[in-house]
């Protein structure tokens, strides 16, 4: 062959092997961005055919993950003791089993979160009657609450990836609550694990209002089993006993000689089997305690701690009252992230918030939001491991 044919046909060989793999580089870069849009992943479609996106807080430690709809939070990874990252709440990899029926896991829960009695309450004299859900009572701000609805980003930390900001506006008689009501939920990833939780509304009529955060938690991992053996301590010397619709009493009751002592800690299992007419009512914990010092700001108001793990959850809020439920519901039949089964009590709630059937309990502090003021709260999950 002629020397200069050779050459350029070696040349060309050359080029050609570089525009493969440039060509390779391009197409790998289009596969792997196609789900990735400004540093959010796509997690799935609506029914309505819209897109759902995932977004990560990270401090490379930590990392969380939240979704629009519902504006849930789909997982919190923590390293253990041995550095083996610990998804540490339970809910799904993927969006579709959050479009069906499932107990609020990771949700963002409103208008109001916990029980309403028959759905009805009084303001400025008018009767107000709410979606019916839960044994003739509204639970978890009715049919449709704020864990079912596609949430507004409107501002994420796509470089630092430490927080997101989501609205929802929630029209006047949605569910049967009165006044259109904006509402805002950040969530910051701190440098010191710290996830926070803030709340911000505004309404255009007097309303009431009472979001929480519905996460459920296993230290141990989502996939590992009952959280009965985690300890846990809640800064509480009172608690809301229960009627049989598991609606407060109106009672305020001491936790003093009661297997709702966790002012030390304890297991969460440890009384459970105790012969006590609250938790047959609750079918265990699933009990709102009244916190100390409520009116100081954001203080301490529980910790849980995992000895398989060494995880440390501490959980600050400025809110009166916290729900303690220990997924008494769950029962098999929910497959985890992992694909095992979310058994009974495979994951412990606590959803800081103001009591419930507060409109329907002149004693309870009010939940009552009217047009000019502003609603602000906040709630803190802080992650550590501690060596015993
Ligand atoms: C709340 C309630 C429980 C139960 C769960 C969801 O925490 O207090 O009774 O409804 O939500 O299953």
């Amino acid at each position: 062959m002629d020397p200069n044919m050779l050459k350029r046909l070696i040349i060309l060989l050359k080029m050609n092997k570089y525009i493969f793999s440039y060509a390779i580089i391009l197409i790998l870069t289009i596969i792997s961005c196609s789900n990735i849009k400004d540093d959010k992943v796509l997690f799935g479609k609506l029914k309505n055919g819209k897109d759902v996106y995932k977004y990560i807080l990270t401090n490379d430690v930590c990392e969380v993950e939240v979704i629009s709809y519902g504006a849930i939070i789909t997982s919190i990874k923590f390293p253990d003791i041995n550095n083996n990252l610990v998804d540490v709440v339970l809910g799904f990899n993927d969006l579709e089993p959050y479009l069906e029926k499932h107990p609020y896991f990771g949700a963002i829960i409103g208008r109001y979160a916990n029980r309403i009695a028959d759905g009805k309450f009084k303001l400025n004299n008018i009767d107000y009657n709410l979606a019916l859900n839960n044994n003739g009572t509204s639970l978890h701000g009715g049919i449709q609450g704020f864990d079912k609805v596609n949430w507004n980003v409107v501002s994420y930390d796509s470089e630092n990836k430490r927080y997101i900001k989501l609205n929802y506006l929630s029209k006047d008689m949605e569910e049967g609550y009165p006044g259109n009501l904006n509402i805002y939920v950040t969530y910051t990833l701190t440098v010191n694990n710290e996830l926070k939780v803030e709340y911000e509304a505004e309404t255009d009529k007097t309303t009431i209002i009472n979001p929480t955060q519905h996460s459920y938690f296993n230290l141990s991992g989502e996939s590992s089993g009952d959280v009965l053996d985690h300890l846990l301590v809640l800064n509480a010397d009172s608690y809301l006993p229960v009627n049989k619709n598991i609606i407060p009493t109106g009672d305020i009751r001491s936790v003093e000689g009661t297997p709702f002592d966790f002012r030390e800690r304890k297991k969460i299992g440890r009384d459970l089997n105790e012969n006590d007419d609250q938790l047959a009512l609750g079918n265990g914990y699933d009990h709102c305690w009244v916190l100390n010092d409520y009116g100081k700001g954001l203080r301490k108001i529980s910790e849980v701690f995992s000895e398989d793990t060494m995880i440390k959850m501490e959980v600050f809020s400025d809110l009166p009252g916290v729900q303690l439920y220990i997924g008494n519901f769950l029962d098999g039949t929910i497959k985890s992230k992992k694909g095992k089964q979310y058994i009974k009590r495979s994951g412990f709630c606590l959803e800081t918030q103001y009591f419930p059937n507060s409109p329907n309990t002149s004693d309870f502090p009010s939940t009552v939001l009217e047009p000019g003021e502003k609603f602000f709260s906040k709630t803190t999950f802080k992650f550590s491991i501690q060596k015993k």
